[in-house]
């Protein structure tokens, strides 16, 4: 039988449209995560939907500024598939992050979102890093918006004099976050010195310099 001819740009465009959402489309109206099943699939299982309520849908776990106990000067609250288990299978979360005077959150990425943050509070710098290493970077103030784009480094720092506070949507019901800092120079087992030597063109003991200083703050 011969194959019916599939314009080659329609098939493009299907590629392209798939490829849209950060997580894979939903098959079902809902699919609440069952958090405590041991039945590892791409998300979570779906807990029985005659037992599904609103508390599945619902969080107010971002009302309240989060408790700024890092040295970093932030704090990152999440609300992801973990917290709200009815955004299983939904492709979207949100976070609140809290910013002391002078608090970063530091260089990360995610590697299964795009964010785009709402400034609650304060002003920020923010600004992402392409992957021809140009600095996107731009203050922002109550009230405005900013984007990272899906997997690409970024931050925001409060330069301001108060407290300053951001609200991130996130097109991933669980988006990752890798911390570049953290993720090279405390990741167990540890990534060894003369990769990161090498890496970073500097000796192996200034390495372990940064290696014991994070240790012992995270
Ligand atoms: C339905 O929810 C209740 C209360 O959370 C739980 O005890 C019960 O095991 C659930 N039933 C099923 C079939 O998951
Ligand atoms: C969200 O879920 C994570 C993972 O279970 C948990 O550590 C965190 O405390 C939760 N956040 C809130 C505000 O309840």
């Amino acid at each position: 039988m011969a194959t019916p001819a599939v314009p080659l740009s329609l098939l493009l465009l299907f590629a392209i449209l798939s490829n849209t959402f950060a997580d894979p489309d939903l098959l079902q109206d809902t699919c609440v995560a069952d958090l405590s099943s041991g039945v590892t699939i791409n998300g979570f299982v779906c807990k029985p939907s005659n037992n599904v309520t609103a508390n599945d849908f619902f969080f107010d776990g971002l009302k309240n500024p989060g408790q700024i106990i890092s040295p970093l000067g932030s704090v990152v609250t999440p609300a992801n598939v973990l917290n709200i288990t009815g955004l299983n299978t939904l492709g979207v979360s949100l976070a609140r992050v809290d910013f002391a005077p002078g608090g970063v959150n530091p260089p990360h990425t995610h590697p299964r979102a795009t964010e785009i943050i709402f400034v609650l509070e304060g002003e920020l710098e923010v600004g992402f890093i392409t992957t021809a290493n140009v600095l996107i970077s731009r203050t922002i103030m109550v009230g405005e918006v900013f984007t990272f784009p899906k997997g690409l480094v970024h931050f925001q720092i409060n330069n301001g004099a108060g407290n300053a506070a951001i609200l991130a949507a996130l097109n991933s019901q669980l988006p990752g976050t890798q911390a570049i800092a953290v993720t090279l120079f405390a990741a167990s087992p540890p990534v060894p010195d003369n990769v990161l030597a090498k890496a970073f063109q500097i000796g192996t003991m200034e390495v372990d310099n940064i290696k014991s200083g994070l240790a012992s703050k995270y």
